[in-house]
């Protein structure tokens, strides 16, 4: 798969209850790029999310994604929907070990688990600092310890879309840098894509290659990483960057 754009989206919208939450005209999605979503608390961004995830279907407009377009209420199949997972704020884990939560999506996708592959998780689960950990019930571990498993429940699979919802909220530094470093090295060894919503726009100009920011639903502007922060073409994001957004 060599397409330049992971996602193409075009008209979406969606509506809870008679209100529109989120009404999203034109966005893409490069191959490669670490793209963070910004914006105010009920912004939508969660909400787009669920949908490249397709957990949940646009009430209008398509996206295309990896290729193949998908019309509004429509899911690709399974083996699609594989290439692509999410690390939410707080992940649930199943109730057994560290090794077993990663090597789940895995055995979920029938893959062998050779020796050759022990080691590569071991070294994934190594980056993270979870090696000591390995065997201990992923369902007791402290909220740092049980992020770093989600992350590499995520990225052991290598998928091709690797979507964050504020991975690192509530965590202290030393945990925002093992994860922020993993994030980064990820992208590098693997040509996926990354989006990755978070409030701390200091982590934005750490890790992004380019910045949207959503208010009230809408794409209020997409930057590089640089002029969304140096030359922001609206005042909303001057506003937002200052912390003097209005909700
Ligand atoms: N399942 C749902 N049913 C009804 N309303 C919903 C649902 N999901 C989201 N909403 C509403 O849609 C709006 C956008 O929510 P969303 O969670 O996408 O915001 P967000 O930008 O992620 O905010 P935050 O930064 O607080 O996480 C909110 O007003 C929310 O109440
Ligand atoms: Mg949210």
């Amino acid at each position: 798969m060599n397409e330049e754009f992971t996602y193409e989206i075009e008209n979406i919208s969606k509506t809870y209850a008679g209100n529109t939450v989120l009404e999203v005209e034109h966005l893409s999605i490069n191959r490669g790029e670490i793209f963070c979503l910004v914006g105010p608390s009920g912004a939508g961004k969660s909400t787009l999310l669920r949908l490249m995830n397709f957990i949940e279907t646009s009430d209008t407009g398509k996206i295309r994604f990896l290729g193949n377009t998908y019309e509004a209420g429509s899911v690709p199949p399974l083996k699609v929907t594989r290439e692509v997972t999410t690390v939410f704020q707080r992940s649930a884990l199943m109730t057994t070990s560290v090794w077993n939560n990663v090597i789940y999506p895995l055995k979920i996708r029938g893959k062998n688990i050779t020796d050759s592959e022990v080691k590569r998780i071991e070294n994934i689960l190594d980056d993270l600092g979870l090696l000591k950990l390995r065997d201990q019930r992923a369902d007791k571990l402290s909220g740092g310890e049980a992020q770093r498993v989600a992350l590499a429940r995520a990225i052991v699979f290598k998928p091709t879309v690797l979507l964050l919802d504020e991975p690192t909220a509530n965590l202290d530094p030393a945990n925002i840098d093992i994860i922020e470093t993993i994030i980064s090295k990820y992208i590098e060894q693997v040509n996926s894509s990354i989006v990755m919503i978070t409030h701390n726009i200091f982590q934005a100009r750490r890790l992004a290659d380019r910045i949207a920011l959503l208010h009230k639903g809408r794409i209020i502007e997409v930057n590089s990483k640089n002029d969304f922060f140096e030359n922001p073409h609206e005042d909303t994001t001057k506003d937002f960057l200052s912390g003097r957004m209005i909700f």
